[in-house]
């Protein structure tokens, strides 16, 4: 079964062709980043001209890529939300009209389950039930899957999304965006220990919240201008240092907990976050640690794709899920 798969809820248009939900036969991702960096983030009306411009192209050479013709393709699997409206509705229209006009079926997808079913395309074998940690720009979530039309939400951010603090901090420190990469960059080379952040204490413990922390940084650069400190570069390096520890065991911590909860062997993660190399090194040692196996999206498709898109579609299809051409972009 091949499943052309179309990803647009920021600011990437992404078009891929999957096979039987695992074999990933092209992924093709155009971004938009370098039009939204002088903004410090997206801007929601750039990112969807961008994709209604590029997103014919993308899907041509995601084919081509391929080597599969448009009457190949058995299903269309479409980021139907969480996301940006104008990016969403640019995926979802052109969706339909491939579905309408050469009478292929049509599938919505939830963008943040997608990213957790990026580990399914890596070829390795993994069990059902699991828990999932999904930490991207837009959403942190803990989900109980039992299978891919049964998924629990154990906990979500109350306000930022982890990505979200990174972009934020970053921005307050004066580094740029997007402020994942630039904080882990300066991360290395400072002291996780310096500093005594704090992100874990939420009502349900199984929930996130990043603002705090946030803060946090805000009033510390704060004070340390005001002393007029000698040596900044040093101390924003141990900023950097000490948020990034102070996140990263928060989220290995509530994770490993909601394995414990449901009494799981199994620890998905996904979302652009888990790029982060400390991150990646911590989670496998902590899974180690608790006799849990932990699986992690390769670098390249832990940003947003749509091979990931199209593979949970397959899954979903052959469950027997469909839409039809009233399927319209789902914010939440
Ligand atoms: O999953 P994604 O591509 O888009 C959303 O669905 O939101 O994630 C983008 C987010 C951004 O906030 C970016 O700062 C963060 O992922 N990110 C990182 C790293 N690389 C990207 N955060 C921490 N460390 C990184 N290396
Ligand atoms: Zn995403």
């Amino acid at each position: 079964m091949i499943s052309l798969g179309i990803e647009t809820s920021c600011d990437e248009t992404s078009v891929a062709v999957v096979k039987n939900a695992r074999k990933v036969l092209s992924n093709e991702v155009a971004s938009s980043i370098k039009f939204h960096k002088k903004y410090g983030g997206v801007i929601p009306e750039i990112a969807s001209r961008m994709q209604l411009e590029t997103i014919s192209e993308v899907a041509a050479s995601a084919l081509q890529d391929a080597r599969v013709k448009l009457k190949d393709i058995d299903l269309i699997s479409v980021t139907c939300g969480p996301g940006l409206l104008g990016s969403l509705l640019v995926g979802i229209s052109f969706a339909k009209s491939l579905s309408l006009s050469l009478g292929i079926p049509l599938l919505g997808v939830n963008h943040v389950h997608s990213h957790f079913y990026a580990n399914f395309l890596q070829g390795k074998v993994i069990n059902l039930p699991f828990v999932a940690l999904v930490v991207s720009g837009g959403h942190t979530s803990l989900f109980y899957v039992r299978d891919f039309d049964r998924i629990e939400p154990l906990g979500q951010t109350y306000d930022d999304a982890c990505g979200e603090a990174f972009d934020k901090v970053a921005k307050i420190l004066g580094l740029g965006y997007p402020g994942g990469p630039l904080i882990e960059r300066l991360a290395l080379r400072g002291d996780p220990n310096s500093i005594k952040f704090n992100c874990s204490g939420t009502k349900n413990e199984l929930d996130f919240s990043f603002s705090g922390i946030k803060t946090a940084v805000l009033y510390h650069i704060r004070k340390l201008e005001a002393s007029r400190c000698s040596d900044m570069d040093k101390q924003i390096r141990n900023i950097c240092a000490s948020f990034q520890h102070t996140v990263v065991e928060t989220l290995v911590k509530k994770a490993i907990l909601a394995c414990k909860l449901k009494k799981v062997k199994s620890l998905l993660l996904g979302g652009g976050v888990v790029a982060n190399k400390s991150l990646r090194e911590r989670f496998i040692s902590a899974a180690v640690k608790e006799g849990l196996a932990c699986h992690l999206p390769s670098l390249g498709i832990c940003m947003d794709n749509a091979a990931m898109v199209a593979g949970l579609g397959s899954e979903l299809f052959k469950k027997g899920h469909r839409s039809n051409l009233y399927l319209n972009a789902q914010l939440n």
